[in-house]
């Protein structure tokens, strides 16, 4: 169930059957020659989805612009500043809190978003915390899960690509968009075949350390069908934990 393909007595009702919600949140950045701009966005939209479609869990419209700072010298990256994103976070979550939501389950796609959440999550208890004398605010409980950390997800991934799984535009992540979107692979050669490795500092430095965008990885090995097993891993997970988390 998506929130932003609903109508209001739709999430009125859903309401007195639950206060959770899953949020996908991630990034619009480079993915390197043959990873689509939106992978992190995607992926836990796709899994975040999925999950919904097939055990009634509420998914709200995805958070899809994060901290792509050090990805900004490659044409089509956006990114929003710390301050920016924690104050947006904090909007979307009273939002939520406002028409009775009381658990957010956070479901992120880039690992340069995890501080910045974590900090919001800070600044969302704090407003809470603040307004609480003679509030009406129900209490609010937010959780930050990476995809590639819930159970199982990882041996997926490994099992499917034991060399050049590497750190961005991996081939697991590109295999979650090409399976959701199998009309935008794009083929192309990668030179290394394995991307180098090594610290990321700002944009500039990042594009000359790793100039095709990857670290680490060959995404050439990514295919819809991997995609799929990981896929199929991740959603198992997230029902189970987000059921979980609901009824704490
Ligand atoms: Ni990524």
């Amino acid at each position: 169930m998506q929130l932003h393909l609903s109508s209001w007595p739709e999430i009125e009702a859903y309401l007195k059957t639950s206060k959770a919600i899953l949020i996908p949140i991630g990034s619009t950045e480079q993915h390197g020659p043959n990873g689509l701009l939106g992978t992190d966005a995607l992926c836990p939209e796709i899994i975040g989805k999925r999950a919904g479609d097939e055990a009634g869990i509420l998914v709200a419209p995805t958070f899809n612009v994060g901290q792509a700072q050090h990805h900004m010298a490659f044409p089509g990256t956006i990114t929003l500043k710390p301050s920016t994103m924690i104050a947006a976070m904090k909007d979307w979550a009273e939002s939520l809190a406002r028409h009775g939501f009381e658990r957010l389950y956070w479901l992120n796609g880039h690992g340069g978003n995890i501080n910045t959440i974590n900090a919001a999550f800070s600044e969302i208890y704090h407003g809470i915390s603040f307004d609480r004398v003679g509030s009406n605010n129900p209490p609010l409980r937010c959780t930050l899960r990476n995809w590639w950390e819930l159970p199982g997800v990882m041996d997926v991934c490994k099992q499917l690509f034991p060399i050049g799984e590497g750190h961005h535009a991996t081939p697991s992540e590109v295999s979650i968009t090409y399976f959701a979107y199998p009309e935008a692979q794009k083929q192309v050669a990668m030179t290394p075949k394995i991307a180098p490795v090594g610290p990321i500092y700002d944009a500039e430095d990042y594009r000359r350390r790793f100039p095709d965008g990857r670290i680490g990885s060959d995404p050439s090995q990514a295919t819809p069908e991997a995609g799929g097993k990981i896929v199929a891993a991740a959603v198992k997970a997230v029902i189970a934990e987000f059921r979980k988390f609901a009824s704490e």
